[in-house]
C-alpha cells in the first residue's frame, strides 16, 4: 500500500465526478489506488467513468447519482457511505451564474446556495467525527478565486465561494491537529463544461487550465493549506486586487466586467 493510500485511503468520496475537475480528481485518485464514490446527477457519466476507472486501474467505484440541491442529498449520501471506510472527502461540485445580480432567476439561487454552501456544509460535518477518530485523512473543498473577494456580475456565486473559503480554512484548523489535511482549492478559469454553461466560450478566458492540472495541484498540495490556488495567473492577480482599496478593486472589477459584456456577442463573464 503506498503512503498517499495509507494516509487517504481506502475510499474516496467525490462530488461533481460525472465531469470537469471532479471527473479528473475521481480519475488521479483511482490512479493512485483509491476505491472513489462517484456523485453527480448523470447517472449514464458516472457509470461510464466507473467502468473505466475499475478496467483502467483495478479499484472498486461505488456510482451515487444525487442532485445536491435537494436538501435531504447530504443525509443520503452519508448514509450511503456509512460502511465505507471514507479517508477522503473531496467536495467540488458546483455551479454559478453570471450576470446582473437582480436579473438572476431567484430558484437558480436558491439551488446553487444549496448546492456550492448546504451539502459541502453537510458532507463535511457527517465526516468529520469519522475522519478524526481515524487520525488521518483529508478533505479537499473546490471553492474558487471568486471567493477571495465580492465580484460584481458574479455576486451570488462569489459569496458562495467566499463560504466555501471560510469554512474550509476554519476546519484546516480544527481538523488539522487531529491528523486531518483540509484543503481549500481556489481555481481560476479551467476548461470544463462550466464557462459554457454560463454562455463563455473557454477559449476566450485568460489562462486557462486543464481540470488534469488543477486536480493534479491540488492533490500535490493537500497537506499544505489551508488555501491553494494553482494558477500563478489568478494568485497574482488576486493578490493584485486584495492589495487595492476595496473600493477601487471592486470598481476596477465591475468596469472591467461591463466592457466585456459591452462587446458584440458577449453578454456574460467567465468563472474567473
Ligand atoms: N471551471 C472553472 O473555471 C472553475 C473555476 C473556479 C472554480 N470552479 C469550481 O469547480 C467545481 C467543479 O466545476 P467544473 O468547472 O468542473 O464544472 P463542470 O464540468 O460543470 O462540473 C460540475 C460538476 O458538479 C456537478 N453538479 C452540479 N450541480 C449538481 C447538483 N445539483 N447535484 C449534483 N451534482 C451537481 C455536475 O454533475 P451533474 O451535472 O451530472 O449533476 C458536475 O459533475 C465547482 O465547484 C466550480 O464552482 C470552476
Amino acid at each position: 500500500m503506498n503512503d498517499f493510500v495509507q494516509r487517504y485511503g481506502p475510499v474516496a468520496l467525490v462530488t461533481g465526478a460525472s465531469s470537469g475537475i471532479g471527473r479528473a480528481f475521481a480519475g488521479q485518485l483511482a490512479a493512485r489506488g483509491l476505491d472513489v464514490v462517484l456523485v453527480a446527477r448523470r447517472r449514464d457519466r458516472l457509470e461510464e467513468l466507473s467502468g473505466t476507472l475499475r478496467d483502467t486501474h483495478g479499484v472498486n467505484p461505488t456510482v451515487l447519482p444525487v442532485d445536491l440541491a435537494d436538501p435531504a442529498a447530504g443525509r443520503e449520501i452519508l448514509e450511503a457511505v456509512a460502511q465505507l471506510d471514507v479517508g477522503l472527502l473531496v467536495s467540488n461540485a458546483g455551479f454559478g451564474v453570471k450576470g446582473a445580480f437582480g436579473q438572476e432567476d431567484a430558484a437558480v439561487l436558491a439551488s446553487m446556495l444549496a448546492v456550492n454552501c448546504h451539502a459541502p456544509t453537510q458532507l463535511a460535518h457527517g465526516l468529520a467525527p469519522r475522519l478524526t477518530q481515524r487520525g488521518q485523512g483529508g478533505v479537499i473543498f473546490t471553492s474558487s478565486v471568486e471567493g477571495l473577494m465580492g465580484c460584481p456580475y458574479s455576486a451570488g456565486y462569489s459569496a458562495t465561494k467566499a463560504y466555501v473559503n471560510a469554512l474550509g480554512e476554519a476546519l484546516w484548523a480544527e481538523l488539522g491537529p487531529s491528523g486531518v489535511d483540509v484543503l481549500t482549492l481556489c481555481p481560476g478559469a479551467t476548461d470544463t463544461e462550466a464557462p459554457r454553461l454560463q454562455g463563455v466560450d473557454p477559449s476566450t478566458l485568460q489562462d486557462l487550465m486543464s481540470p488534469d492540472d488543477v486536480a493534479r495541484s491540488a492533490l500535490e498540495h493537500l497537506g499544505s493549506g489551508p488555501t491553494h490556488i494553482p494558477s500563478a495567473h489568478y494568485s497574482k492577480l488576486f493578490d493584485t486586487l486584495l492589495s487595492m482599496p476595496r473600493p477601487d478593486a471592486l470598481t476596477a472589477m465591475a468596469n472591467s466586467v461591463k466592457q466585456v459584456s459591452d462587446r458584440p456577442g458577449a453578454d456574460r463573464t467567465g468563472d474567473a
